[in-house]
């Protein structure tokens, strides 16, 4: 809950998220449950006093130095999800969360290859989210999407194994039934900085070939050439983070061009030490330039907040208008990847939520 007299119309504006790890949503209480009901043994306190509790371990997550510093406690946690009720019930606990937060719309990230490496089955792992996605559709009204993301620190040949795993489950299929597919898109994330987009072209192409949507991590850690470098050889379009586009202008204008939208996780980017505090984060010079970009929580079991509280911190450093908060929940619309139905009923969502504050000022009196 935020101080800002916006706070009840950022509650109830209706979100899509585009940018969260489902794995980043296991909180150091669930882990610990996982760790106990499945048997998995975590480091003693001799070797990581860090995992003495839940509370030892919350306590690490507030000081990360890095991405990497990050992603060595996000792999180690991953390792107590086991059945596939423990995917249900992780992408079931987000799926809840992001119900309170007014969230309608979900695309959410999974890695497959944290799991096959230790011998857990893709299919799976993708039964267990989508039971979670089709409850959430049926009790919640949120409607999501599932995006595989290839682990860039792994090799080349591990990402082509996963992209055929995935077309063996027949994951990629378009089912009858609900005209979808159980995975609609592919993903690039872990470490930035020296795995270059450009070394996953040929799963990116196939991906393209297969009709599936592509996007990839870059210009979170990694310069400017890493969002080029996804645009033009993995043909993405989106870029999840972005934030160091700034540094390009003449990219930053191939953005605004080609409306690719910039999947911003504001709260993450002060967690890893990419800015010092949200009001770094290029907010206002994105919605000036009009940049497409949406708000989100990347993984918020470990950053300390899920999609509202990085809605408040961006209105407690930008104080912006209710319009420029309608800039944001439009292309947030427009870029989901979803038929035109269900974004003319998304509009319409923001339309109703849009006339209910009206008269709302962000400056209190
Ligand atoms: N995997 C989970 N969160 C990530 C992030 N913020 N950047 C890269 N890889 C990730
Ligand atoms: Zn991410």
């Amino acid at each position: 809950m935020c101080k800002t007299p916006l706070h009840e119309f950022l509650a109830e504006l209706p979100k899509c998220e585009h940018h969260l790890h489902l794995e980043g949503c296991l909180s150091p209480s669930l882990l610990f449950t996982l760790a106990a009901k499945n048997d998995i043994s975590l480091p003693s306190a001799d070797e990581d006093a860090t995992y003495a509790s839940p509370e030892t371990l919350s306590e690490r997550y507030s000081h990360f130095t890095n991405l990497d510093d990050f992603l060595q406690y996000y792999y180690r946690g991953i390792q107590v999800l086991v059945h596939q009720e423990d995917f249900e019930m992780l992408a079931w606990e987000y799926f809840t969360t992001a119900k309170r937060d007014g969230v309608h719309h979900a695309e959410v990230f999974f890695d497959p290859q944290s799991h096959t490496e230790r011998g857990v089955s893709f299919d799976m792992v993708v039964e267990g989210f989508n039971a979670a996605r089709a409850r959430a559709e049926k009790e919640l009204g949120i409607t999501s999407q599932l995006i595989m993301c290839f682990l860039r620190h792994m090799p080349v040949q591990s990402a082509a194994e996963t992209m055929a795993s995935a077309v063996a489950g027949g994951h990629f299929d378009i089912k009858e039934g609900s005209k979808e597919r159980a995975i609609i898109g592919l993903g690039l994330d872990s470490s930035e900085v020296g795995f270059r987009p450009e070394l996953f072209v040929d799963q990116f192409h196939e991906g393209k070939e297969r009709g599936l949507r592509r996007t990839a991590h870059a210009g979170e850690e990694g310069d400017p050439s890493y969002i080029s470098g996804a645009l033009d050889t993995l043909h993405t379009e989106r870029i999840d983070h972005g934030i160091r586009l700034v540094e390009d202008p003449e990219l930053l204008g191939r953005v605004v061009d080609n409306k690719v939208l910039l999947t911003v996780c504001p709260l993450s980017n002060v967690c890893l030490q990419a800015v010092k505090h949200v009001s770094e984060v290029p907010i206002k010079t994105f919605l000036e330039a009009g940049v497409m970009f949406s708000i989100n929580s990347d993984d918020p079991a470990y950053f300390g907040g899920y999609i509202l509280n990085n809605y408040c911190a961006v209105q407690e450093a930008f104080d912006l208008s209710m319009d420029e908060w309608k800039t944001v929940a439009r292309n947030s619309i427009h870029g989901s990847w979803v038929g035109e139905r269900r974004k003319t009923e998304l509009l319409a969502s923001l339309d109703a939520c849009m006339k209910k504050h009206a008269g709302r000022s962000s400056v209190s009196t």
